[in-house]
């Protein structure tokens, strides 16, 4: 059975889960699509842990500049745009991300939960204070390029990206905040993710286990199971504006 927009409408709860593939339109990589995704470029052990950081951090804060020099040059495509328009358009709607770029706040979304930290919130790797990025000090533009990471104002220990590594726990107050949102909604929307990563990927299920409906927004067709659960396929610059359009007009 498919999802109707009139659904859309009647929810009162909403949550937008998110992945890669809601800015893969904007031209950020994704990380598992094949040829294009990173980890198909790149070795997420030499750059997205801490002891890579350790090992190599001028490598690793390359890197991530790369990816938010990127981000800088991207705009918020149609799915963004339409998750802040259904954010003006339902009682509550909490927006869930995994992703580090700051497109859907760019869009307009407020409060916006990011279970992987984001590019733009840098911090001390020795005394975890808050790095500010100096105007838009930015060196990352070319591909794969070392570059020595600042220093800490407080501590001069060296300043790492702001995001969740593989082997350390996602921020307990954005995780509690996304699990209590994903009992209590009665409708969830999965854009753009494998559901591949713990624990994030545990959303769906919970908020399917408390009775809400789930919609899997993605290119690639979603296993679904039961009368709650629905797979939209197509890509999410496509499906969410058009079910919002439908929704509300
Ligand atoms: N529209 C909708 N879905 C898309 C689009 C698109 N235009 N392009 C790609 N997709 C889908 C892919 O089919 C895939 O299911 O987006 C998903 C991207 O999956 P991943 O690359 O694995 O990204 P994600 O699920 O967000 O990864 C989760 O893994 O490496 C960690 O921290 C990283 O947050 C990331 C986490």
């Amino acid at each position: 059975m498919e999802f109707q927009a009139q659904q859309l409408r009647d929810a009162f709860r909403i949550v937008v889960f998110s992945g890669a593939g809601i800015s893969a339109e904007s031209g950020i990589p994704t990380f598992r699509d094949a040829l294009t995704g990173l980890w198909e470029r790149f070795d997420p052990a030499a750059l997205a842990t801490a002891q890579a950081f350790r090992n190599d951090p001028a490598l690793v804060w390359g890197w991530y500049e790369w990816r938010r020099a990127k981000v800088l040059a991207a705009q918020p495509n149609a799915a963004h745009l339409a998750i802040a328009k259904l954010a003006t358009r339902v009682p509550k709607l909490t927006v869930v991300t995994q992703n580090v770029d700051d497109l859907l706040e760019r869009a307009g979304c407020p409060d916006v939960l990011h279970l992987h930290g984001s590019l733009g919130s840098p911090r001390c790797f020795a005394c975890a204070r808050p790095y500010k990025f100096k105007g838009d000090q930015l060196d990352g533009r070319e591909e794969g390029r070392s570059i020595e990471p600042p220093r800490c104002l407080h501590c001069n220990g060296k300043v790492r990206p702001g995001v969740v590594w593989f082997g350390e726990s996602l921020p307990d107050d954005v995780w509690r905040k996304a699990v209590t949102a994903a009992k209590d909604c009665d409708l969830l929307l999965s854009v753009g993710t494998w559901g591949l990563v713990q624990p994030a990927a545990e959303l769906p299920r919970i908020a399917l286990q408390h009775e809400a409906r789930v919609v899997h927004i993605n290119v690639q067709p979603e296993a679904v199971a039961g009368e709650r659960e629905f797979s939209l396929l197509g890509r999410a610059a496509e499906v969410l504006p058009r079910l919002v359009e439908q929704a509300f007009g």
